[in-house]
């Protein structure tokens, strides 16, 4: 979809933290039967982050990354009207958001969580470009995090290995046509193949209260469940076919992109995706090595991460594609503009 609006929109300003707790391969080869050779080979990660600390939580890796933002755009938490927090792991189903609002100091912004686990991020710099083209918001914070450590099953090898736990941070903003960053994206859900990923929630037996008129079910959300094979071709399959249709629809050629940032899962379908469409590998922004798959964090940590190590420059195109639980994926295509 190309965007044809007067008002530009753009990323000013990224951020990103990570708990301090490093997990490495030979660790969890002490937990469950794995190698660091199979993981590395398999996966290309190395270790982890966790968030071990009892009395933290995903609120205050988000904040530190939307701090961490905040202070790079020369901004005050004050000047932000709209927050998307992007997790599928909040710690309060009721939304998260409103807990970063307050964390923060963000005291005039409306807050909502997104929940599209590892696309989320992709899907909430969409939402907020949307807000900022039809006139109704300027500054909006955009935080991708997730705490899967959580919702592990740490007796699943097949799991277990792959996660960690991050938030990174977005601050978009309102610009000039000319100065527009965020140039076309293409979003898609694929419901049916819901089951290959998922935290189900299991019910319990009906259970009969006190006066015993009322029967109710109840349950509670189950671990993390995934056919890796299954999600492995989905996502080599089509992840390249999004970005294709949108940069087709932007007209840009795939050799003409400087970046192509995808979600962090696996180095093997990093590169199977670069393959498939005649991408050079030395354009694959990759550093799950050191942090696993983060889920929502992982395409913001990256990229806080490049732009940190001065690969990005000015008017650089970047393919950012997110994939995962819904299932869904899709393609944000954008234009970094220095501030
Ligand atoms: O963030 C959302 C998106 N998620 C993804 O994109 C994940 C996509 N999937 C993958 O990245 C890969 O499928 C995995 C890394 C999860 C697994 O790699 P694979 O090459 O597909 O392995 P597999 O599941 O086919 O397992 C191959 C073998 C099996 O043994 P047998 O049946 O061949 O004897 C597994 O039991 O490897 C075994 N295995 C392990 N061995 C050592 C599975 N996990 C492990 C392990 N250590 N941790």
């Amino acid at each position: 979809m190309i965007l044809s609006i007067p008002q530009g929109a753009r990323i000013l300003a990224t951020g990103s933290a990570v708990p301090d707790l490093c997990i490495n391969n030979q660790h969890l080869s002490q937990i469950v039967e794995t190698s660091d050779d199979w993981i590395v080979n398999r996966t290309g990660i190395k270790e982890r982050r966790i968030l071990a600390d009892k009395e933290k939580s995903i609120i205050d890796l988000a904040s530190s990354a939307s701090m961490n933002a905040l202070q790079k755009a020369s901004m005050k938490p004050l000047d932000i009207d709209l927050i998307i927090l992007a997790t599928s792991s909040p710690n309060d189903l009721f939304g998260s958001a409103g807990q970063l609002q307050a964390s923060i100091g963000a005291h005039k912004a409306i807050a909502f969580d997104l929940t599209a686990a590892c696309s989320g991020f992709v899907l909430a710099i969409v939402t907020a470009t949307q807000f900022i083209q039809n006139g109704s918001y300027n500054n909006i914070l955009v935080v991708g995090a997730d705490v899967l450590s959580k919702w592990i099953n740490w007796t699943d090898r097949s799991t277990c290995i792959l996660f960690g736990d991050a938030a990174g941070a977005a601050i978009v903003q309102s610009c000039s046509q000319e100065d527009n960053g965020i140039l076309g994206f293409q979003l898609n859900t694929d419901g049916k193949k819901a089951y290959q990923l998922s935290i189900p929630y299991e019910q319990n037996n009906y259970k009969t209260i006190n006066n015993k008129t009322l029967k109710i079910v109840q349950g509670q959300f189950k671990h993390i469940v995934m056919n890796g094979k299954e999600v492995y071709k989905f996502a080599v399959s089509h992840v390249p076919v999004s970005i294709l249709q949108c940069l087709n629809s932007l007209n840009i050629l795939p050799k003409d992109i400087h970046w192509l940032l995808l979600h962090q899962a696996n180095e093997r379908i990093l590169h199977a995706v670069a393959n498939r469409l005649s991408i050079s590998p030395n354009k694959i922004i990759s550093n799950l090595s050191k942090y696993g798959n983060t889920s929502a964090a992982s395409i913001p940590l990256a990229l806080d991460e490049a732009l940190n190590s001065q690969k990005i420059a000015n008017n650089d195109i970047i393919v950012i594609s997110g994939f995962g639980a819904g299932l869904t994926w899709g393609t944000v295509v954008i234009k970094w503009k220095c501030k």
